[in-house]
């Protein structure tokens, strides 16, 4: 049987409800199968909810209610919540079903018979909030290293020998470059393992709740080692066909979950089973809100839907229209390598100057001029090479990106196409060609438009399905349902176009407080704004191009008496050969930033061409290296 391509989230702790945190992790996820499915792949994607953790059953009981009851409860406020979130999941699995119980005590069993498992005393410190054992040493100020409470625990349990798979973890890792992403974290987990793995307390004394050892009723299975077994008992595993979904070609989550439980207890459960590891783990960054962790006890959890629901009462798009542009606004702040603040009036801005401007109203103008110019019906024909080359580069940029769990980047591509049709319509001016009734060009140009928004249509598919159908009805195009059709041009029939209706409307400005900045006009600034910036002159020592990039050229500047390295999105306009020697302007107080593995440390000031390309701006005459700029 073919094997499928198996994408996972965490199973999230019922405790809490889920919020932006937690919902970008699965929209990753939905962003990540909706692409390999449109890519004609057999997708399995599954989320699901972490039911048996103590934490769980305390909760129940402060709510004062049955653990059972509760659990259920939460569980399908989650479903609930994906729905509305159109997280087009195909299993959704919760650790009380019959199912899982059955692997969790296989898991148990096999590695006990195989001498993994062994019993002994367990004395520390145990924190419930993140289900984590510590050590004494482990401790700071009395608390575990996440600041959460911690109690003594004491008593008889099982062992799993982690340590004995310290070396294979690591030569793992090692001969397997893209098992972890991003680099970051890999190096993080390379460092834990480094400093030497101990043996994982995998039992708790039977309080009522969790998933009993068979033969031992008095322990109950630790949380973390029950919950990672969920990815192969959605799989079928031990009885079904799993070898047709697992190995997991991808198993997102957040960062802290990664290092001591998905990129070290996992694999080496795994490897003692005898099982294929997961092809890619990703750990991402955190959303925060006004720079802290998201929880129900700091009382800072924003709602997803509750965001779609207030920007469809403010713009007045439908739901699901709005659900897409939460959806995007997650996806486009993504955080991959670093952690991300969230905040309504960055979400305002981005969706009035991304969803709106370049998108929205880049169809609304392109289907409004086929309307008023043409009767909404243009005429059969080919397409503008040179503009379907810039078009390609950007889908292979998306493509580039997918294929590297970058939906960060992989959105300014796709971003990067809506603003390419704008430039178009400013460039070739369809209304000049209108008033001097140039014909076959204005058919010709509103058809080349028709197909960047297609291509809009169909690299938004992924990450916002609702309003990429939309682009399509609005120009007449079939819906996208595979990858091709992206790029596909049909050069011998009509194109017929609907009524122009724009797809979202812009956000007018919030009346509730005058501090708030404006979203999308120019702010004003002051002189004190432009102080912060420091802008110096400096000289080109070296560059090179990129490689696996068409866009990026590394930079070695000089910069008075320091040297620097920059990422500029310079290297379709220049070789390296015409810019060594040159002199440029840096900003030199930039927050360095990785790409591509490599650090950018400033950003060299360019001025926008016609068509979008970087014209590099250089002093008048030979100014001293490392002068200041005002
Ligand atoms: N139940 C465990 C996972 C078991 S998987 C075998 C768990 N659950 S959780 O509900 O606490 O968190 C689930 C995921 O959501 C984690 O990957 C976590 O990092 C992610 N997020 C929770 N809050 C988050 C943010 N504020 N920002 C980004 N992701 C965060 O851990």
């Amino acid at each position: 049987m073919p094997k499928c391509y198996y994408i996972t989230t965490p199973i999230y702790y019922v405790n809490s409800v889920p919020h932006i945190g937690t919902a970008l992790t699965t929209v990753a996820a939905d962003i990540t199968a909706r692409y390999w499915k449109l890519r004609g792949h057999d997708v399995f994607f599954v989320t699901g909810t972490d039911e048996n953790a103590t934490k769980v059953a305390e909760a129940a009981r402060s709510a004062g209610k049955e653990p059972q009851a509760f659990v259920d409860e939460i569980s399908s406020e989650f479903r609930r919540i994906w729905d509305g979130l159109n997280i087009a999941y195909d299993d959704f699995i919760r650790t009380t079903e019959q199912r899982h119980v059955h692997a969790v005590q296989e898991v148990f069993d096999r590695l006990l018979k195989a001498g993994h498992i062994y019993r002994d005393k367990y004395e520390g410190w145990y924190d419930v909030s993140a289900e984590t054992f510590f050590k004494e040493s482990d401790l700071i100020d009395g608390k575990s290293p996440e600041g959460n409470e911690v109690r003594w625990v004491e008593e008889e349990n099982y062992f799993f020998r982690l340590s004995a798979f310290q070396d294979r973890l690591l030569e793992h890792i090692e001969n397997n470059p893209s098992f972890i992403l991003p680099e970051t974290r890999r190096n993080e987990v390379v460092s834990f393992i480094r400093q030497g793995l101990r043996d994982a307390c995998i039992t708790r004394s039977n309080a009522g709740w969790g998933i009993p050892v068979r033969g031992d009723e008095s322990h109950v299975i630790y949380v973390w080692f029950d919950a990672l077994i969920n990815y192969i008992t959605v799989a079928g595993w031990p009885d079904g066909e799993w070898q047709s979904t697992w190995p997991a070609d991808v198993e997102w989550m957040g960062k802290d979950i990664l290092v001591r439980f998905h990129a070290t207890l996992w694999p080496a459960m795994l490897m003692g089973l005898g099982l294929p590891l997961p092809k890619t783990m990703v750990g991402h960054g955190w959303v925060l809100i006004g720079g802290e962790k998201i929880s129900k006890t700091r009382g800072n959890v924003i709602a997803p839907l509750q965001i779609a629901a207030d920007l469809s009462g403010r713009s007045g798009c439908s739901q699901d229209l709005a659900v897409d542009a939460v959806r995007y606004y997650m996806a486009r702040t993504m955080p991959f390598d670093s952690d991300y603040t969230f905040t309504h009036e960055d979400f305002d801005l981005k969706f009035n100057s991304e969803l709106v401007n370049d998108l929205s109203n880049g169809v609304h103008r392109v289907v409004s001029m086929t309307a008023n110019f043409l009767r909404g019906e243009i005429s059969a024909g080919g397409l503008d090479e040179a503009w379907v080359d810039r078009v390609r580069d950007e889908v292979t940029e998306f493509e580039r990106s997918m294929a590297e769990f970058r939906i960060d980047t992989a959105i300014s591509a796709a971003l990067s196409i809506a603003q390419l049709m704008n430039k178009y319509i400013d460039e070739k001016k369809p209304w000049e060609l209108n008033k001097s009734g140039a014909l076959d060009d204005l058919n010709f140009v509103l058809r080349n438009l028709v197909w960047m928004a297609k291509a809009c249509a169909g690299t938004f598919k992924p990450i916002a399905p609702v309003l990429s159908d939309r682009i399509c009805d609005l120009i007449g195009s079939a819906k996208i349902s595979d990858w091709d059709s992206v790029m596909q041009h049909d050069a011998t029939n009509p194109i017929r176009v609907a009524a122009p209706t724009p797809i979202y409307n812009r956000l007018e400005k919030k009346k509730v407080d005058n501090e708030t900045p404006e979203p999308n006009e120019q702010q004003e600034i002051t002189i004190d704004d432009v102080m912060k910036l420091e802008l110096r002159v400096a000289r080109v020592l070296d560059a090179a191009p990129m490689p696996d990039s068409d866009k990026l050229m590394r930079l070695d500047l000089v910069v008075g008496d320091e040297k620097r390295q920059v990422l500029a999105g310079i290297a379709k306009q220049y070789t390296p050969e015409s810019i060594i020697g040159r002199q440029v302007i840096l900003i030199a107080n930039l927050k360095p930033r990785k790409m591509r593995g490599l650090e950018s440390q400033g950003m060299i000031l360019a001025a926008d061409g016609p068509g979008g390309e970087a014209i590099l701006l250089q002093p008048d005459k030979d100014a001293p290296e490392g002068a200041s700029v005002h």
